[in-house]
């Protein structure tokens, strides 16, 4: 049993760490900018602390890692396509500032660090599939949504810099697009799910060829707890991602037949959607070869599985619905 904070930790994936943190006995205190009903199962739990606070105030986000606290777990970042290319600024403040604020609280604590990375890092690489040490390729800086890519990027930079320079320990999990209960419903297999349950149709964008590895939080969760207690992954980077491809047709195809939705799907044309600020990714494919070796890891859940427990879930849940 260890003392650990998650930053973010009333998000998406954050809360599922959360539960199975504390499910495993220990002491988790979540920071965050305010609590959230994806945390209705754990605040009333033996274990759980909850500091209100942001992660780009350095004085608070120190209040919350005292020393003693073995693992950060930092998850805070602005996340979303309309957030980078509506507001960049608030992104990179978030995203750098926030982890650099986090960093420091961190090596001064002398706990170790456990960075959420993601596979937008590697861009628009068209060598697929993305290997942890594979190239970053990335569009213009007049392009915003490469600002969040930009952003998480520095926060690698910055925290295997901690860990050559300072000594701190630290490791690095870069998740391929995670989906499950409790996800913002404004990305792709989160906002259709919600559409296909209200009765409206889920947007197909640009003919939906394009791919994802659509990974079931669960999994992302178990990946991540392996790199976060071994020692072994200090100072490493590791892909956490279903080696699968699907399409977004296909995706859709399923969550329609798992809500029993019959009103089928609205084409969108991203360009003229968003602007030139957009620029999709045609093909995101994890090579998780290391994670495999090293950590014994591989995503489980199937598609058809997770997105099957995501619409139980939000059936089940129906403020998620509102
Ligand atoms: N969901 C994915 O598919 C995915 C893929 C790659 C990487 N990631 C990374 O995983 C982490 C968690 O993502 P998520 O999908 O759970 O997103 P999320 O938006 O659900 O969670 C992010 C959390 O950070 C908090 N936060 C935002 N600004 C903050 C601030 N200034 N101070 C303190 N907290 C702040 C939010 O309130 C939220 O609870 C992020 O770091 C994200 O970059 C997620």
């Amino acid at each position: 049993m260890s003392k650990v904070v998650v930053t973010g930790g009333a998000g998406f994936i954050g809360s599922h760490l959360v539960d199975r943190l504390l499910a495993e006995g220990h002491d988790v205190t979540v920071f965050d900018v305010g609590m959230h009903r994806n945390l209705d199962g754990a605040k009333s739990r033996r274990g759980f602390h909850f500091v209100q606070g942001d992660v780009r105030d350095a004085r608070q986000v120190a209040d919350a890692i005292p020393p003693g606290t073995k693992v950060v777990f930092h998850l805070s970042a602005i996340v979303g396509i309309k957030h980078y290319v509506q507001d960049p600024l608030r992104v990179l403040d978030v995203n750098v500032l926030g982890t650099r604020n986090v960093l420091d609280a961190a090596h001064k604590a002398g706990a170790k660090i456990l960075f959420t990375s993601t596979s937008e890092v590697y861009g628009k690489n068209p060598k697929i599939p993305w290997a942890e040490e594979d190239d970053r390729v990335l569009g213009p800086t007049t392009t915003e949504r490469w600002s969040y890519s930009t952003s998480k990027a520095v926060g690698e930079h910055l925290v295997l810099a901690m860990h050559k320079g300072k000594g701190l320990d630290a490791s690095i999990v870069r998740f391929f697009n995670i989906y499950g209960p409790r996800q913002t419903p404004d990305l792709v297999v989160s906002q259709s799910v919600r559409k296909a349950l209200r009765g409206e149709r889920p947007l197909l964008y640009d003919g939906g060829h394009a791919t994802r590895c659509f990974t079931f939080v669960e999994d992302a969760v178990e990946g991540t707890m392996r790199v976060a207690f071994d020692a072994t992954t200090n100072g490493q980077v590791f892909n956490i991602g279903r080696d699968k491809e699907s399409t977004v047709r296909e995706l859709l195809t399923i969550i329609l037949r798992e809500a029993q939705a019959s009103q089928g799907w609205e084409e969108v044309d991203t360009q003229a959607k968003f602007g030139k600020g957009f620029e999709d990714i045609q093909r995101r494919v994890p090579d998780v070869n290391k994670a495999r070796r090293v950590l014994g890891w591989e995503a489980k859940t199937t598609l058809e599985e997770g997105v099957r427990r995501t619409v139980q879930w939000a059936r089940e849940n129906k403020w998620y619905l509102e």
